[in-house]
């Protein structure tokens, strides 16, 4: 009896062996790049398989895009002119492809595609450059050719045609504590209206101290998807999840006693 209890013993020992060497020897899957990816020795293939991913997560863009009449279709046909990477380079004279689309995603309120309103946010704020290099790789991946390229991803925030090449700029995340600089900075006022300014895709900070508590606004910024705002059902999933990461713990105590003080 013992002996069989042993075999199965036996046999348990090496199936977990063997599973923790496979584990081991497996190498990791190109999709499952770490954030810390070394893009500026990056292929355009990895650019964007890196921009995809982005793209589809951490960038937020599909909060807006592809979703029908918000913003502009970006894989997908747009009013006839097909996918962006199709119809970049034709947006703005004497912009090319990869020029459009830095200026898209750096300085959007310099051209806005006719016929939505300027929300779209600067994503400074959220991806640092080589991060906004691999998201324009992998958009012009969808229809054109791809011309971004490690050198650029090495110029950093300026384009590389402007700059030549040269050191990595790129966008600092400043400790302001001013709220309204606050709100500015994280793009909270692309989607909120505060006074005449702002955006109207959420609900307006005017009057939520009144209607809402601290605890209600501090769990509304940092867990967006908790509670929905009455009447914003249709857009749950719309307010990015992510900036309990990106302020600090002071920013956000700022933002909560700032919008609580919204009467
Ligand atoms: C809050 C909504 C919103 C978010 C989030 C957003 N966009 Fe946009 N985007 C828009 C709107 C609206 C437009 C059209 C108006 C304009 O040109 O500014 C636009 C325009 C664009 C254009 C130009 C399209 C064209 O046809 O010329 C590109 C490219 C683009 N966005 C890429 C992105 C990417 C990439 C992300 C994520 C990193 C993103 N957007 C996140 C709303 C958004
Ligand atoms: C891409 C658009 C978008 C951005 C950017 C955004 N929000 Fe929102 N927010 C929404 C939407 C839509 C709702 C309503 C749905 C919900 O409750 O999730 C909302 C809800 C809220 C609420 C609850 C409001 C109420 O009346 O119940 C608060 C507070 C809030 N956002 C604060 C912020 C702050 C602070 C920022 C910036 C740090 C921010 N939001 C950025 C879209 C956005």
């Amino acid at each position: 009896m013992w002996i069989k209890n042993l075999k199965v013993l036996a046999v348990g020992a090496f199936v977990l062996a063997f599973y923790t060497w496979i584990a081991h020897a497996i190498p990791q899957l190109p999709s499952e790049v770490p954030e810390a990816l070394d893009l500026n020795a990056a292929t355009p293939e990895v650019l964007v398989a890196a921009g995809e991913k982005i793209y589809n997560g951490a960038g937020g863009c599909t909060a807006c895009h592809g979703l029908g009449t918000r913003a502009p279709n970006l894989l997908t046909d747009e009013k006839g002119q097909g996918p962006i990477g199709a119809r970049c380079g034709t947006r703005e004279p004497g912009k090319d492809c990869k020029t459009y689309l830095h200026e898209a995603l750096t300085e959007p309120s310099e051209y806005v595609v006719k016929g939505y309103g300027p929300i779209m946010p600067d994503i400074r704020r959220t991806l640092d450059p080589g991060q906004i290099w691999a998201v324009i790789a992998f958009l012009e991946s969808q229809g054109g050719e791809v011309t971004v390229t490690s050198e650029d991803v090495k110029a950093g925030g300026e384009s590389a045609e402007e700059s030549g090449g040269g050191e990595a700029g790129g966008a600092e995340l400043s400790a302001t504590d001013d709220p309204k600089a606050i709100l500015n900075e994280k793009g909270c006022m692309g989607c909120h209206k505060l006074g005449d300014e702002g955006g109207a895709v959420g609900p307006a900070f005017d009057g939520i101290g009144s209607r809402a508590t601290k605890d209600y606004i501090r769990e509304s910024i940092i867990d967006p998807n908790a509670k929905i705002a009455q009447g914003f059902e249709q857009f749950k999933g719309m307010m990015p999840p992510n900036f309990g990461e990106q302020l600090s713990a002071t920013q956000l105590e700022i933002l909560v006693n700032f919008l609580a003080s919204q009467k």
